[in-house]
């Protein structure tokens, strides 16, 4: 009997409509919209308004998911939500985004992975599919980055976004093949470069964590950065090699968005043209598990996605987390 393949069959992304441009930040920090430009590839990125929390931002990418590729919301079986800024520590943003939506009868559960949340969700996503345990799989990633942000700290507030992004995975018919292979890695010695130390088991919230401003983001740019270049490069061709292809056989290369010239970088290495890779940095930042999902929305939108595409998705974050997926484009 042939393995039973998961297919994505809808996505849609979300981000809140106030802006925080390049402009802006050079009032609040000691920025230039030119460096901020040539160094990262970033022009603004959607902040959501006080209150509104990452469930709120994955539902309205659910109900753009469902208005454009409509389906019973209440055959959903499974949801998984890759976010490193839940509503609260519980319950999960999947309960949340259930409770939200209303579906009755379904499962879920959230994903930390930083900005590899996403595609960390969509790998059980699709084992569950791949099972044939579950038929109809909401696969969300949602982030309000803002939460965490210090907007005095020039070095991470520029990079920044809020947003989210959801895709529905169903199983593929007879011959097709959806989702073609996925690796993943953690090291857990990139810790010390990318995280909030506040308000978890070791550092509980008191007035010294907030003094301490350990309720915001703590990065180390530069070893993100080599780590990023290095291993995305790596996932994507582990992934190829695994299957017999190279970046020449990639039709459509989406990547997290955490940096223009991480995502160069690594098509350069595997021999893509850009005209085969998706930019929207520009436009949201980094929305850390957002950014996957967002960017194949804009590879519709550019039309430089369509059914059959071969298609390898990458992300690099912090944990450190990375992963490639290969793909073929269902519709
Ligand atoms: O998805 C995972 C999340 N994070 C990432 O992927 C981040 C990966 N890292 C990066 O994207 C880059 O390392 C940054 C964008 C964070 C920083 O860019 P960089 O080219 O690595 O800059 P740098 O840290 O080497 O700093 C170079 C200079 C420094 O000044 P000095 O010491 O040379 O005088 C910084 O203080 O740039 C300065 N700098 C800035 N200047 C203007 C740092 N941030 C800014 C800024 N505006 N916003």
């Amino acid at each position: 009997m042939s393995r039973l393949a998961a297919k994505i069959t809808g996505v849609a992304g979300y981000v809140p409509p106030r802006l925080l441009t390049n402009a802006d930040l050079e009032k609040m920090v000691d920025t230039t919209d030119e460096w901020i430009m040539e160094r990262v590839g970033i022009r603004e990125r959607h902040l959501a308004d006080k209150g509104v929390a990452a469930s709120d931002l994955a539902v309205e990418a659910v109900k753009k998911l469902v208005a454009a590729h409509p389906f019973d919301l209440q055959t959903v079986d499974l949801i998984v939500v890759g976010t490193v800024t839940p509503d609260m520590m519980y319950p999960s943003t999947a309960c949340l985004v259930q409770h939200k939506l209303g579906i009755a009868n379904t499962w879920g559960f959230d994903v930390s992975a930083g900005c590899s949340g996403f595609l960390y969700a969509l790998n059980a996503g699709v084992k569950f599919v791949e099972s044939g345990q579950y038929k109809k799989v909401l696969v969300i990633g949602s982030d309000v980055n803002s939460s965490m942000t210090d907007y005095t700290d020039r070095a991470v507030c520029i990079i920044f976004g809020d947003g989210a992004g959801a895709v529905l995975l169903e199983p593929a018919g007879e011959g097709e093949d959806g989702i073609i292979d996925q690796v993943a890695q953690i090291e857990g010695v990139g810790g010390q470069f990318l995280y909030m130390p506040g308000g978890g088991s070791l550092n509980p919230a008191s007035h010294a964590t907030v003094d301490q401003k350990m309720h915001y983001i703590h990065q180390d740019g530069k070893n993100v950065f080599k780590y990023a270049v290095k291993k995305m490069a790596e996932m994507t061709e582990r992934v190829l090699a695994k299957n017999g292809l190279t970046g020449k056989d990639v039709d459509c290369f989406i990547a997290h968005q955490a940096n223009r010239r991480i995502i160069t970088a690594t098509a350069e290495r595997l021999g893509m043209p850009l005209d085969k890779v998706i930019i929207n940095i520009e436009q949201y930042g980094n929305t850390t598990a957002g950014t996957i999902p967002l960017a194949m929305q804009t590879a519709l939108e550019e039309k430089k996605l369509k059914k059959g595409d071969i298609v390898l998705i990458a992300a690099v974050g912090a944990g450190f987390t990375s992963g490639a997926t290969l793909l073929r484009w269902a519709y």
